[in-house]
């Protein structure tokens, strides 16, 4: 197989892990005999620095022309404590999601057994815990009118959804659930918001399409709990843009690190893997980030090309590595490796190296 993958490293940490990402696809492409070849384009504070723009034209015609995007992480800290900047990193993600149409967003919560101690939950509410949550990333208060009054003192942003908008994703959570466990959990706000009120009606009208799946519906505040108190209950959570935000950060801590969790983001053809962490700038370039929800999210790449023994064979190499200790430093922060010995494992693990770290 021969495919085009974007490839936007980003800011902070979103480099480093990228690479091994890279790394890992390389070592995929030799052992199974593909050819994938990598285009990079800038985008985030990256972008800014090197063009005033966090997302030049390029960038977007270099994914429009590829088959899947790979990307870092976004974000700069010099950002976040200005108010009042104009141009901003994150603008450059928004406005790449909305031109590739990538509608939903598709953030897997596993838990892994090795690191238990990790979670700040109970080992006894993380057993079988295994989600997966369905966002949408193109619409909602994200994407409506923002205003600011002339004396500031003043704001205001929009949330709008159409039938359609929900509906299209709906499609998509209601097609995982049927592979899954069979269960559909929309979280809203149904009690205040108007367009809450729209996807519960939208979504039980879509119900009767998919009669194996078994439907409920949760209230945002109730559903930030549940997550805490019974993570387990989670089959497929299906949610719009902000709250999804908000409870994929919070399921992911859960798994022991924010470091493991891929996320991939599809629609109208496009497709982009990145993982959900941020840029992490505090340990950019120190060689210490964890590279596996990156690795884990060109999985979920190889899986959208069809490559799924490909996909597996990456997974259980990631599997590996945990299981023998072989950890970047949020998880062990004294017997560490660094994050491209990581990277270099897998690569050998995939092509059925005997690890290089073991001669
Ligand atoms: C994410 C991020 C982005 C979001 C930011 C960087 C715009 O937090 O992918 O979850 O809010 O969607
Ligand atoms: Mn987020």
């Amino acid at each position: 197989m021969e495919k085009k993958i974007a490839v936007i490293l980003g800011d902070g940490i979103g480099p480093e892990v990228t690479q091994q990402s890279i790394k890992v696809l390389d070592a995929v492409a030799k052992h199974y005999n593909h050819k994938f070849h990598y285009s990079f384009g800038l985008m985030g504070a990256d972008a800014i620095d090197k063009t005033g723009n966090p997302l030049p034209d390029e960038t977007i015609e270099l994914c429009l022309n590829s088959d899947a995007v790979l990307f870092g992480a976004i974000g700069h800290p010099k950002y976040d404590n200005d108010p009042s900047a104009k141009v901003r990193p994150e603008q450059g993600l928004l406005k790449l999601r909305k031109s590739l149409q990538l509608f939903a967003n598709i953030r897997p919560v596993n838990t892994f057994p090795t690191l238990q101690h990790l979670s700040p939950l109970k080992a006894k509410n993380l057993e079988g815990v295994d989600c997966v949550i369905y966002r949408e990333l193109t619409g909602g208060i994200y994407f409506g009118a923002k205003n600011l009054s002339d004396d500031g003192t003043t704001a205001s942003d929009e949330c709008s959804y159409s039938a359609a908008e929900i509906e299209r994703i709906a499609h998509l959570a209601f097609k995982a659930a049927q592979k899954r466990r069979k269960k559909l959990t929309l979280v809203d706000k149904a009690n205040v918001l108007e367009t809450s009120r729209l996807w519960r009606k939208v979504v039980q009208a879509m119900a009767s399409q998919y009669p194996d799946v078994t439907v409920d519906f949760l209230f945002v505040d109730n559903a930030a709990m549940q997550l805490i108190v019974n993570p387990k209950q989670f089959d497929v959570i299906l949610t719009e843009n902000m709250f999804g935000d908000i409870l994929s950060d919070e399921a992911s801590v859960i798994t022991g690190s924010l470091g493991l969790l891929p996320s991939a983001s599809v629609g109208n053809g496009g497709a982009l893997f990145e993982p959900i962490h941020g840029s992490y700038p505090q340990a950019a370039g120190k060689d210490i980030a964890n590279p596996l929800g990156s690795i884990l999210s060109a999985a979920m790449l190889l899986d959208h090309f069809g490559l799924h023994t490909e996909a597996a064979k990456v997974r259980s190499a990631v599997q590996w590595t945990l299981d023998n200790s072989f950890v970047t430093k949020d998880i062990d922060p004294v017997n560490f490796y660094f994050t491209s010995t990581i990277g270099e494992l897998i690569s050998d693990l995939v092509q059925d190296k005997i690890p290089s770290e073991l001669h």
